[in-house]
């Protein structure tokens, strides 16, 4: 039986509400203590979900010997623009530039990491990657609100994040999208993650900078790895999961040393650190 699309979610919503109404029978809980315990059982289920992705993200990182050379384990390539002179004709101008990188990059079957203005060309024009299997996503809030007006037909009011981020992926053809927040809510049009590593308050620029450099690396690994490493589980999810985590201890680790003053120089001193302590402990 061919099912309307979202009916899945409805089902699952409706049966979220029937295990509550039992619990409130059972236990006889106030209903805000049975509301905290189901919060609390999700929070519990993100952790898990976050520390078995965690551990095939430690499959796909490649081991340092003396036998490779320089560039065997990737090479990337980073399409930025000048960012004193923004506006319409600096985007025009990037634009034009980054179709005819992203279609050659798509021509190569050559993996690919979107974030900031990428981002505002995929709006004005998402087939540009739809359906591209090998892109990534990484908008903030309003980048992804705008992702999401342009592409679905009712975009709702991301009061439900990780419905919002998988419908987001699916309306692009299962392009892997990672929503940057609070915690940062991944989804490659099936499955959701969330990365929920303890990272800090501190919110500086450049950290997406951060993000998206370091989830180059692992996309690369990650489809290296094979399925066999990464347990038949998407290796873009898997990147995804080991650069948002690897960017929040970084910054964890900066803010314990710096506080308030952090920058995202102090944020890349922490990467080797950081690496060992998730990748390599
Ligand atoms: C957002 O939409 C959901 C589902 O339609 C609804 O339950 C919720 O009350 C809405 N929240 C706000 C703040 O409008
Ligand atoms: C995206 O993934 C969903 C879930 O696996 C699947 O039902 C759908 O057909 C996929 N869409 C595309 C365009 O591959």
């Amino acid at each position: 039986m061919a099912l309307p699309a979202g009916a899945g979610a409805l089902l699952a919503g409706a049966a979220a509400v029937a295990l509550l109404s039992a619990a409130l029978v059972l236990y006889e809980l106030s209903p805000d203590a049975v509301l905290q315990r189901a919060f609390s059982l999700h929070k519990a289920h993100s952790i898990k979900d976050m520390e078995n992705a965690l551990q095939l993200v430690r499959n796909i990182i490649p081991p340092l010997t003396s036998q490779k050379h320089k560039g065997q384990d990737g090479r990337i390539g980073v399409v930025g623009g000048c960012q004193e002179y923004t506006g319409a004709p600096y985007f025009a101008a990037i634009s034009a530039l980054k179709v005819g990188i992203l279609e050659a990059s798509k021509a190569r079957d050559i993996p690919v990491v979107i974030d900031a203005d990428g981002l505002w060309l995929i709006a004005r024009h998402p087939a540009l990657i739809q359906g591209y299997r090998k892109a990534v996503l990484t908008p903030n809030h309003v980048e992804f609100g705008r992702l999401s007006e342009a592409v679905l037909r009712d975009p709702g009011n991301g009061s439900d994040r990780r419905e919002a981020v998988r419908r987001l992926s699916r309306a692009l053809g299962n392009v892997t999208v990672v929503q940057k927040g609070e915690r940062d809510v991944i989804s490659d049009g099936e499955q959701v993650l969330e990365c929920v590593q303890e990272g800090s308050g501190r919110r500086c620029g450049g950290q997406g900078d951060l993000l998206s450099g370091a989830l180059g690396v692992l996309v690369h690994w990650a489809l290296r790895a094979g399925p066999e490493k990464t347990n038949g589980c998407s290796p873009l999810l898997l990147a995804a999961m080991g650069a948002c985590s690897l960017t929040r201890q970084c910054s964890r680790q900066a803010f314990q040393k710096h506080g308030r003053s952090t920058t995202t120089t102090d944020m890349i001193a922490e990467v080797g650190p950081a690496f060992r302590s998730l990748f390599e402990a």
